[in-house]
């Protein structure tokens, strides 16, 4: 759950898309979240506020002389009451007003009456997200530090095809998880690789291992939370790409250290999480690999590059934190790799804890010595990782 404690106004605004507003009210509910909706007159033809009412256990508002509201004040009161005013669906014509300043309903005075951030999730058709009026409309939003969540590309409800949609429920839920994130890498650049190596034997053999790429995954869309511009390098892993960041797939370590040697200069932080195969065979079997009869493995392994210490021996390397994970000596192998590869901060995991699951125990091992991180999930730990590395960064 992680938006607990916090205070959701959401504005829905007229339109096809107010139908996945229900479905974001449930995962914002689900995560934790108090959600107070208010809508415009046009949103209510498209849902009805029972539908609201009943996802997310409050009465909704349309109007702006609601009586349920002391003193006709629902402008004043039901934002004081909010953490971040959330307008998902927003119409072009919405949009126009809040470029405007316009207070002639209930969810465009509650917008101009608040004293929370504003996030705005555009939704609308193609050409009317491009028109020249919109797009003024959507610097000024910019210009006035509102926050623009999406809109997508892709299908849309009038058979186009092109940007306009809005972002899918899960998106938007992730982008205000992100919002209330301390934004502690603001303006870094972050590189890291996650996930196993696939190095092939032949067309349908290969050696590889049991990273799930969770622990990858959950430190890139940490760093992207921190305000980071973050690049994920991957091997075969089916995990999904955290909002905002950007992912490259790669199969073998040759591609890997290819893909991040490519893309290291300028960046801040390089991490590396992938479990990246130390060796490969020396080549790839053209034909499937028979038996033959032979008793010995036709398998000749060469040493693969090692992508971490490369980049840290860079000229000018970013910050570089390794991971290590170990079936014991935790401390010893770790910061033996630590020095191996002259890293400021490596990561150590125990092999049974990091493989594959959505927890993890954690311990830091920089210069001075050790901090464990308390056991959790993936993504906690994550944030507190990044929080560390934030802290190393700073004192550098
Ligand atoms: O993906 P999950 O299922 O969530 O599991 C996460 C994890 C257990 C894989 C992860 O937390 C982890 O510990 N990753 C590092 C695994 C490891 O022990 O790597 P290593 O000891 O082989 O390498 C040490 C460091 O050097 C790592 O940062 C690694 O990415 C890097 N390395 C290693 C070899 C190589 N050729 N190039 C590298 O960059």
């Amino acid at each position: 759950m992680e938006l607990t404690g916090k205070r959701i106004a959401l504005g829905v605004t007229g339109g096809i898309a107010a139908y996945k507003a229900a479905e974001l009210v449930r995962l914002l509910i689900k995560q934790g979240a108090a959600v107070q909706v208010a809508m415009t007159e046009a949103a209510t033809r498209f849902v009805t506020p029972v539908t609201f009412q009943a996802l997310s256990g409050k009465p909704v508002f349309t109007d702006q002389w609601d009586a349920r509201v002391a003193n006709n004040m629902a402008h004043i009161d039901l934002t004081r009451a909010a953490d971040v005013l959330l307008i998902a669906p927003a119409s072009a014509d919405f949009i126009a007003k809040l470029a405007n300043g316009l207070a002639n309903d209930l969810l465009s005075t509650l917008a101009l009456a608040r004293d929370c951030p504003l996030l705005v999730a555009p939704a609308m058709n193609r050409q009317m997200w491009e028109n020249a009026a919109t797009q003024r409309n959507i610097a000024t939003l910019r210009g006035d530090g509102i926050t623009l969540l999406g809109p997508a590309s892709g299908e849309q409800a009038c058979g186009e095809t092109g940007i306009g949609r809005m972002l899918e429920a899960e998106e938007i839920v992730s982008e205000l998880i992100a919002h209330f994130q301390p934004k502690l890498l603001a303006g870094k650049k972050v590189l890291l690789t996650a996930g196993p190596t696939f190095e092939a034997i032949d067309p349908v053999r290969g050696i590889t291992n049991l990273s799930s790429g969770k622990m990858g995954f959950a430190v890139a869309r940490a760093a992207q939370e921190a305000g980071a511009v973050v690049t994920l390098v991957c091997g075969p892993v089916s995990q999904p790409t955290p909002h905002g960041v950007t992912r490259f797939n790669v199969t073998s370590a040759l591609e890997m250290h290819a893909e991040v040697m490519r893309r290291a200069a300028g960046q801040d932080i390089f991490i590396g999480v992938a479990a990246v195969a130390d060796y490969r065979p020396r080549a790839v079997a053209e034909n499937k690999i028979k038996k033959d009869g032979r008793a010995a493995s036709p398998i000749e392994l060469v040493q693969n590059p090692d992508i971490l210490a490369d980049v840290a021996a860079l000229p000018a390397p970013p910050f570089c934190v390794g991971f290590a994970a170990e079936s014991r000596n935790l401390a010893e192998y770790a910061q033996g790799k630590r020095a191996a590869k002259k890293l400021p901060l490596i990561v150590g995991n125990l092999i049974q804890d990091g493989f594959g699951g959505d927890e993890n125990t954690l311990v830091l091992f920089d210069a001075s010595g050790e901090t464990a991180l308390p056991p959790g999930q993936k993504i906690d730990l994550a944030r507190a990782l990044v929080q560390q590395i934030a802290l190393r960064l700073a004192g550098r």
